[in-house]
């Protein structure tokens, strides 16, 4: 991916977690960011290390209005990149126990938003732009507990699909990312939950213990050679996957070189 002094790359969920190490190396890699999510605090803090390129806005991305918000905040701007990073991993609950606003608000941030978002700042992107949604391993198998989170990502991995389909004429290019088991505060609230709610709790327990969690600067790092690194072809054509030892060895080779 090329660009110019100038251009945007949007960041959502970049008030914490993977999304502020994202906003970051996007920084000091040289673009402007615009960070969003709905901690204004927060995404000040984000913002610290570099206010000159980090702008923030304090949205909530599952609410049309606050959508509005992030498009009207980018108008003017080429955005060269939208980074779908926000995710909310609540309910955790078996299904027969979720209540509807829940499953709802999940629904508008794990997957309307990104869709919308999307759509929203088409008009502002070009022949070069990317854009790059933040999938999940729970896109692809069940996990019990984790109903609204499963089936939001891997309808998210369908709207990538159609998406990168849909925009191949403008010559917009989307992509699919799985960061792997990241140290951030979604995997800290996963370590809280009861096996009652979240069988598979003690997993991601032990994953901590045995200190095998990526940094956030290390799956930022994976994301950002996706996005900058792959050609036009291999950016699209498959979800890229931290785990997979080819995209792994791939990523590492490069960095070496
Ligand atoms: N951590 C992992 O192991 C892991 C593994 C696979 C995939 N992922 C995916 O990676 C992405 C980042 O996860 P993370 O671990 O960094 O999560 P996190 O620590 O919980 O951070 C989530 C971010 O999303 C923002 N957000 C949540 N709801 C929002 C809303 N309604 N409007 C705007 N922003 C909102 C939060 O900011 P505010 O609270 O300020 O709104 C926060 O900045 C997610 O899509 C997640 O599903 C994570």
């Amino acid at each position: 991916m090329k660009w110019q002094a100038d251009d945007l790359a949007v960041v959502t969920g970049g008030s914490g977690g993977l999304g502020r190490a994202l906003v970051r190396d996007l920084a000091s890699a040289g673009l402007r960011v615009l960070a969003v999510g709905r901690r204004a605090e927060a995404l000040a803090e984000t913002a610290a290390p570099n206010t000159d390129r980090i702008q923030t806005v304090a949205a909530d991305i599952g609410d049309p209005e606050g959508r509005a918000r992030v498009v009207a905040a980018v108008r003017g701007a080429r955005v060269r990149t939208v980074i779908h990073n926000a995710g909310v991993l609540e309910p955790v609950r078996p299904l027969r126990d979720v209540d509807v606003a829940s499953w709802r608000y999940a629904m508008a941030v794990n997957l309307e938003a990104p869709v919308f978002l999307t759509q929203g700042l088409l008009p502002l992107m070009d022949q070069a732009s990317r854009v790059l949604h933040i999938s999940s391993g729970a896109a692809h198998r069940p996990s019990q507990g984790w109903g609204a989170y499963c089936a939001s990502k891997s309808a998210l991995y369908m709207v990538y699909q159609v998406y990168r389909e849909e925009l191949r004429q403008d010559g917009v290019l989307v992509g699919s990312v799985r960061p792997g088991v990241v140290d951030t505060p979604m995997q800290a609230h996963i370590r809280q939950q009861t096996p009652d709610h979240f069988p598979a709790v003690e997993r991601f327990v032990k994953l901590k213990e045995n200190g095998q969690l990526y940094a956030p600067e290390d799956a930022a790092d994976f994301i950002l050679w996706v996005l900058f690194k792959t050609g036009d072809k291999q950016f699209t054509e498959q979800e890229w996957n931290i785990g997979d030892s080819e995209h792994y060895q791939r990523w590492r080779e490069t960095r070496r070189s």
